[in-house]
């Protein structure tokens, strides 16, 4: 059956140029779509950048330029990257927009009307590079200068505020955790944010009067809204929201919204308690992955060592970095970015297990069949097992997707490409010419099986590289969703001449 599915980045920020960090969470969102989409389910995916607050303003001014043309001009840069990494997403926000504000504007009256919100003084901790306030039992102390548990430097406030009534949805957050266990993963992101509200939260703050770049406060424009009270409402926005009949509103609640590990407070506590005070629903689930270390060192401007995707798209191509992100690291861990591993990975993986058994399987095919596809065959002996697991392969795959187990997804489909290899090496194909032909082409067309059934699971993963390889095995554009690998190609299909998918790295120049 049709579902509707709606997956989410986090909004970037443009204080900054993009990194590999941002790239990340953009690929697996991508992925998730686009499994979606092969499932056969009606997708909307969101990304866009986060335009307003302290620390847009400070980096607009730091460059010399007004905040508008400032963000005009970063957002762009995201904008492009959605092409460079191939992203299929259906629209990007920027909360500088009319329909943004809009929807912040109404989402905002609407708490006001049901007393949700109050005006008072703000007096505490913040971090503009976090864009967060913090009780001072979580900071630091070193050199005279505080500092949030994220490292960033805090700075005393005192300001006239609205505030949020927060600390009356504590007890219905932890419920609601309770009810819906797969609302926060991984379970350790979970537990933290579980034992956060336990500890009891304070009413937050959501208006700031000491700088002017933000959404004004509907009937007191001396007040901008709170950076993530604006942020998070981008959900919605692009859904449609505050028109609830909007076509788009279908899609809302989110089915997942992806996120980093550092973002997940705002998004699995403040953002639930905001929608369910407005009477609006709750995103089903959030996911926070880890943070990527570069050759063993925290990415950061200062260390001057953050990636810049363009130059890794450049350097590897785009599917081998896709792959590369989400095989390497369990999603949900922390890993180490380095190109020795990413050169491993694609020259032990892509080329050498997938790369070899498409040519040679498609180039004996070339040769041994006049560039016919064989017929189908029945499975005797050493088959059987082989297309067992081929069989069971994308249940397991799309298990794991929804699980946001990406690099488990990623060996289901590889366990089944190496036995592929085993059984290629153990048939010995290009022997059965003399031989046994009609055992040849069976060998022959169960290889072409695998090849189809690991392509088209590939392709959330390497859309182009596996549609290219989907070009090679004959697969007409309208059979490469899940469902068409139940209608075998017919045989006497003709194959084009393959050539080489992958391009292997040196591993000393990686
Ligand atoms: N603007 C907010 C999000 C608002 S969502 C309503 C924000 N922006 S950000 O640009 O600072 O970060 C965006 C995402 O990038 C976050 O999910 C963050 O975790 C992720 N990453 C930033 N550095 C990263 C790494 N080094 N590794 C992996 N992800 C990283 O937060």
């Amino acid at each position: 059956m049709t579902e509707t599915r709606y997956v989410t980045t986090p909004i970037y920020y443009v204080n900054d140029k993009p990194h590999v960090g941002h790239a990340y969470t953009s690929v697996a969102a991508d992925v998730l779509a686009r499994w979606w989409r092969l499932q056969g389910h009606e997708v909307f995916f969101l990304t866009g950048t986060d335009e307003h607050g302290q620390k847009v303003e400070k980096a607009a001014r730091d460059a010399g330029m007004d905040p508008q043309a400032f963000t005009d001009q970063v957002s762009q840069h995201f904008r492009d990257l959605t092409a460079t990494l191939g992203l299929s997403n259906d629209d990007f926000i920027r909360t500088t927009e009319a329909r943004h504000k809009a929807a912040c504007t109404a989402l905002w009256q609407e708490l006001a009307k049901r007393d949700e919100i109050y005006l008072g003084h703000y007096e505490g901790w913040y971090a503009v590079r976090d864009e967060a306030f913090y009780g001072p039992d979580e900071l630091t102390e070193r050199d005279g200068v505080k500092y949030a548990p994220s490292g960033a430097p805090v700075e005393w406030v005192r300001e006239p505020s609205y505030f949020f009534r927060l600390s009356k949805w504590q007890d219905w957050l932890l419920d609601y955790y309770n009810k819906k266990i797969e609302f926060i993963a991984p379970e350790s992101r979970r537990n933290e944010v579980i034992s956060f509200v336990k500890s009891g939260l304070q009413d937050l703050s959501i208006s700031r009067t000491s700088f002017r770049w933000g959404v004004p406060v509907p009937g007191d424009p001396a007040h901008v809204m709170y950076v993530w009270l604006d942020a998070l409402t981008n959900y919605i926005t692009a859904a449609g929201y505050p028109d609830t009949k909007a076509e788009r509103w279908t899609f809302w609640p989110a089915s997942v919204h992806l996120v980093g590990k550092d973002i997940v407070r705002f998004h699995a506590i403040y953002w639930p308690a905001f929608l369910e005070a407005a009477g609006l629903e709750p995103p089903k689930r959030v996911f926070a992955h880890g943070w990527w270390t570069i050759e063993g060192q925290k990415m950061s401007k200062s260390l001057g060592n953050a990636i810049d995707p363009v130059a890794l798209v450049a350097d590897y191509g785009l599917d081998p970095l896709r792959y590369f992100l989400l095989r390497e690291v369990p999603f949900g861990a922390d890993g180490d970015f380095s190109r020795k591993a990413l050169a491993n990975r694609l020259n032990g993986e892509l080329a050498d297990a997938l790369g070899n058994l498409a040519n040679r399987t498609l180039s004996l095919i070339q040769r041994n069949c006049e560039g016919k596809l064989p017929a189908p065959a029945a499975a005797i002996g050493d088959d059987v097992a082989l297309l067992d697991a081929l069989a069971a392969m994308p249940g397991l795959v799309g298990q794991h997707v929804e699980d946001q187990a990406f690099h488990l997804a990623l060996e289901e489909v590889f366990r089944v490409v190496r036995a592929a290899n085993g059984y290629i090496t153990a048939q010995a194909p290009w022997a059965l010419k003399k031989t046994d032909l009609a055992r040849m082409e069976a060998v022959l067309r169960h290889l072409h099986s695998v090849l189809r059934g690991a392509a088209t699971a590939l392709q959330p993963f390497m859309p182009g590289t596996m549609a290219a390889l989907l070009d090679q095995l004959g697969v007409p554009a309208d059979a490469r969703d899940l469902a068409a690998l139940a209608t075998p190609l017919p045989g006497g299909t003709a194959l084009p001449p393959p050539s080489p998918l992958f391009r292997k790295i040196e591993i000393e120049a990686a």
